[in-house]
């Protein structure tokens, strides 16, 4: 059964080609981070411009990649929120008109959801129950799925999400933008010499990433970062210990069998380490390609919603602030 997936939720365009939920027969992504790091950040408008000239080439090289024609599809899967409005409506309109030009059923896909399908592109024998810890640009959620598309939502950020945070902070110390993998650079080259701040919200499962934040930004205020490799190394391994120590404890409270980490922090290679040293629970983190934002997930999911008996008509719409559960 091959899915067509495709994303559009973000700064991100990407479509690919994946058959029975497991295996990637293509993966097209065509990234704006060039276009928005003049800018130091997303700007929405300019965003869904993009997606507009990127989406049908990117669609192309994932049909011809995967050496599929049309009517080797069994249905489009596309994100329909969260995300920003004028980009998810030009993935979904683009997946409407195939669907209705190759008469293939459709499937709006929640973009947290499909994070977590990164999951089953990686190993296909993942087990329940499962914590999975959704660590973007909008979100730190610990998620608890039972089952395919059952979720409890546990815990999740109070303010800023752990990639906001990073951005945040590689803004403040002036490392350029997307902030991530900025810091992590940085990070590579100093020593975690600076002390932070850890919020740990006791008695919650709940994050908070703003204090460490706002610690920072004063200390850079004040004169007193000599070195901004060490800051981000802080920085970073602040972040790191509250993600990893936070979600150990709940994965033992609730006796999963498994973790998963996805979404884009879920890239950084000190906390994919540190999560696996740390957890005496088997650990599963996607290769970074499938952390950050890809189609694939979302074809992924697709699989499993159409599995299920699941397909939307025509008429739904972009849901802006979609949420998991
Ligand atoms: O999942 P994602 O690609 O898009 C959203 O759904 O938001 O996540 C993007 C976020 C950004 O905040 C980016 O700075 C962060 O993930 N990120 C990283 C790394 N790579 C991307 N954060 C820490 N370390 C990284 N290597
Ligand atoms: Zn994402």
């Amino acid at each position: 059964m091959k899915i067509l997936g495709i994303e559009s939720s973000c700064d991100e365009t990407a479509a690919a080609v994946v058959e029975d939920g497991v295996n990637i027969l293509s993966n097209q992504i065509a990234s704006q981070v060039e276009i928005h790091s003049r800018y130091g950040g997303i700007v929405p408008e300019v965003a869904s411009r993009q997606h507009i000239l990127a989406i049908v080439p990117v669609i192309e090289q994932a049909m011809a990649r995967a050496k599929v024609a049309w009517k080797d599809l069994f249905g489009v899967a596309v994100t329909a929120g969260p995300g920003l409005a004028g980009s998810l409506l030009v993935g979904v309109n683009m997946a409407k008109a195939i669907a209705l030009a190759c008469r293939l059923p459709i499937i709006g896909i929640n973009h947290l959801e499909g994070h977590i399908y990164a999951g089953w592109l990686t190993d296909s024998s993942i087990k329940f129950p499962l914590l999975c810890l959704i660590v973007s640009g909008g979100h730190s959620d610990l998620v608890l799925m039972r089952k395919h598309g059952d979720y409890v939502l546990l815990g999740r950020t109070r303010d800023d999400a752990a990639g906001e945070a990073f951005d945040k902070a590689a803004r403040i110390l002036e490392l350029g933008y997307p902030g991530g993998p900025a810091i992590e650079r940085a990070a590579k080259n100093g020593i975690d010499s600076i002390k932070l701040p850890r919020s740990w919200l006791k008695g919650t499962s709940d994050f908070s990433f703003s204090g460490v934040k706002t610690a920072l930004l004063r200390l850079v205020e004040e004169g007193k970062v000599s070195n901004r490799l060490d800051a981000a190394a802080s920085f970073q391994q602040a972040v790191i210990d509250v993600l990893v120590t936070k979600t150990v404890a709940v994965a033992k409270k609730c006796r999963v069998e498994q973790i998963l980490m996805v979404g884009g922090v879920a890239s950084n290679e000190g906390l994919r380490q540190s999560l696996v040293k740390n957890s005496p629970i088997p650990v599963l983190v996607p290769e970074p390609l499938l952390c950050t934002d890809n189609a694939a997930m979302i074809a992924a999911c697709g699989y499993y919603r159409f599995q299920a008996g699941r397909v939307d008509d025509l008429g739904f719409d972009v849901l802006p602030a979609l949420k998991l559960a």
